[in-house]
């Protein structure tokens, strides 16, 4: 069964041709982030006008790429939110037009339980797993207990742990998104030269916060010198992974689990990735695959499948709208 994913919820147009949830046949992806490194974070409208422009030929690319025609689609999976409401809309339509168009069933999938997806789109881990999203725009800690059934544990109270990348890195100079960079200025710094404290949330002590850990950077840029600012970076990366280690052995005293399961774009980071497996030898570890951490359309289209085969091959309905918040957990 192959589905066509199509992805447009924030700075990335993509498409993508996925084989039984799993093979990736074919893949394009257009990014506006050049556009808005000049405004330091995401400007929604430059990114919608770039999907106007970028998405019928990604998805004609996408297409090219797997060596398949619409005909040989089966449905089509778009992802319906959570992201900016301008730029779901246009993925949305696209799809709804050419399910019409091509009488093929649409199926809406949450972009976040994507990312969450994409590192088991290869092989389904060991269940229950403890699973995290860590991006620009997330950070949860959830109970997986099978594909579409997932129990929120932790989310943050203020940034997103991307964000707070993002923004720490503008602080040393590095120019959006500064996540990556910030992690190549880290190599060169001593991540215990600063202490910085993990913040707590005194109501749950499974949540995250780190809008205290961006504002300790800005004191710690403000009376340092560009020398120090490498070490600044590592201590920074440090603190903020040290904290999700704490708080998910702290999960798995409460909620044992098999297996642990990691999407998002800060998942591209190696320093992350080694100190988990650190941490926690005796469980497997499920990472997305190259490309698949940051956004993409394959994941939209893997997750698409599963939710296709949860709806007996009918997919939803034509009026599905764009939902710009929306939790894809069991409440
Ligand atoms: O998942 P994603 O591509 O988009 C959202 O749905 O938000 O995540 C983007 C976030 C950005 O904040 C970016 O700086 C961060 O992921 N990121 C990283 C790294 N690569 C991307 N953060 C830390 N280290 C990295 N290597
Ligand atoms: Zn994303």
């Amino acid at each position: 069964m192959l589905i066509l994913g199509i992805e447009s919820t924030c700075d990335e147009t993509a498409a993508a041709v996925v084989r039984n949830g799993s093979e990736i046949l074919g893949q394009e992806t257009a990014s506006s982030a050049e556009i808005h490194q000049r405004y330091g974070g995401v400007f929604p409208e430059m990114a919608c006008r770039r999907h106007i422009d970028a998405i019928l030929p990604v998805i004609s690319s996408a297409l090219e790429k797997a060596n398949v025609t619409h005909q040989d689609i089966s449905a089509i999976a778009v992802a319906r939110g959570p992201g900016l409401i301008g730029a779901l809309l246009i993925g949305l339509q696209a799809a709804k037009g050419l399910s019409i168009a091509w009488n093929k069933p649409l199926i809406g999938v949450n972009h976040v339980e994507a990312h969450l997806h994409a590192a088991m789109m290869q092989e389904t881990p060991p269940l229950p797993a403890l699973g995290f999203v860590l991006s620009g725009g997330h950070t949860l800690m959830l109970e997986i207990s099978e594909i579409g059934n997932y129990r929120l544990l932790g989310t943050t109270v203020d940034d997103a742990i991307g964000e707070a990348f993002d923004k720490s890195a503008t602080l040393l100079g590095l120019s959006y998104p500064g996540g990556p960079m910030l992690e190549q200025l880290a190599l060169q710094g001593d991540p215990t030269k600063i202490s910085f404290s993990p913040s707590r949330v005194k109501k749950n002590p499974l949540a995250f916060s780190f809008s205290g850990l961006k504002t300790a950077v800005l004191y710690a840029v403000k009376k340092s010198t560009p020398e120090d600012y490498p070490d600044i970076a590592a201590s920074f990366q440090e603190t903020a992974f040290i904290d999700l280690i704490r708080k998910a052995r702290l999960a798995l005293q409460s909620t044992p689990c098999k297996a642990l399961v990691f999407g998002g774009g800060v998942c591209n980071n190696e320093r992350l990735r080694a100190l988990f497996q650190k941490h926690f030898p005796e469980l497997p570890h499920y990472w997305p695959s190259a490309g698949l951490s940051s956004d993409n359309a394959a994941m939209i289209a893997g997750l698409g499948y599963h939710k296709f085969l949860a709806t007996d091959g009918q997919g939803d309905p034509l009026d599905l709208e764009a939902l710009p918040r929306t939790p894809f957990w069991n409440s």
